[in-house]
């Protein structure tokens, strides 16, 4: 079993001091095996909003906790036109961590993040052809009992995410990157960017998935907030490679709660969910907890 904690956009420069220190307590406290945070630590690429990305990441590691930390849009400069495209992920690389993708294997999870962002695009990402062979070999060398789990700041999926069940853009060469995951067998595909909270079994969703159970994560600290779903972050324990329980914690305006938890199985076909009737409603169910939808 693995109990890793998955946060996302963090965005210092446009984030509560009060809800990152409350983060930190809870992730102090819970002591998660990992924690992965999929992007987005920095609203602007600033210098002094790495430093302060940095400093929080120090103080998790100080504490013992280990990491894996992937990129995201919002740390590549915006308008600093000659840094965005000479030296895109510079400060990322200098405050944050020089591996853009990252591996994380123990007894029972092998994780691999996959950097996104890209120069060229705004806000879209992108995956290449030679992150997608390192996609292959990486889980070609993994026992098979182990959960494979592929980290990306932009979801390989297209995501709902307005009120009416609109559709997000998936990420640049979403359809290879998919038959790529499918070949490496990938049980979970963790993202964020979306600021939105989002389970859902990926075969629904798209139809050459690989069977990946698709898990979105919320933005766990910033006050950019999407259709008002308040900071969040999700807390998974893998219990075996078919088998995964998703809990959604929330801010509620004075501290992080537990709002919705949902078990997954994976009955050989499809992950089928437990415990919620209509897992697509995660998201708005954490709003309405918060008393916010
Ligand atoms: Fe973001
Ligand atoms: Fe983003």
């Amino acid at each position: 079993m693995a109990r890793i904690a998955h946060l996302s956009d963090i965005h210092f420069g446009a984030h509560d001091p009060r809800i990152v220190d409350a983060a930190t307590a809870w992730l102090e406290e819970r002591r998660p095996d990992l924690i992965v945070i999929s992007g987005d630590f920095t609203q602007r690429a600033r210098v002094e909003q790495f430093k302060a990305a940095s400093a929080w990441l120090n103080r998790l590691r100080a504490a013992g906790l280990k990491t894996l930390v992937i990129p995201g849009n919002h740390d590549v400069p915006l308008y600093d036109v000659v840094r965005r495209f000479a030296a895109p992920l510079e400060r990322y690389k200098r405050y944050i961590s020089h591996d853009l993708c990252p591996f994380y294997e123990d007894e029972a999870v092998a994780i691999l993040g996959l950097n996104t962002a890209r120069s060229l695009t705004i806000k879209d990402g992108r995956i290449n052809h030679d992150q997608m062979d390192m996609l292959r070999a990486r889980f070609a060398a993994v026992p098979p009992g182990k959960t494979r789990i592929l980290v990306t700041h932009h979801p390989l999926f297209a995501m709902p995410i307005g009120r009416g069940g609109e559709l997000s853009e998936a990420v640049g060469q979403h359809e290879d990157a998919i038959q790529a995951a499918c070949e490496a067998g990938v049980h979970l595909a963790l993202a964020g960017h979306f600021h939105r909270t989002y389970a859902q079994a990926a075969r629904k969703m798209v139809e050459r998935s690989g069977g990946a159970l698709v898990i979105q994560a919320g933005t766990a600290t910033s006050t950019r907030l999407r259709n008002a779903e308040p900071q969040s972050f999700n807390w998974l324990h893998v219990r075996r490679h078919n088998e995964i329980e998703v809990q959604v914690i929330v801010w509620d305006g004075a501290g992080f709660q537990r709002a919705s938890h949902v078990d997954y199985r994976h009955d050989g076909q499809d992950w089928q969910s437990h415990d919620v009737d209509d897992p697509p409603t995660v998201g708005e169910d954490v709003a309405r907890r918060a008393g916010r939808a």
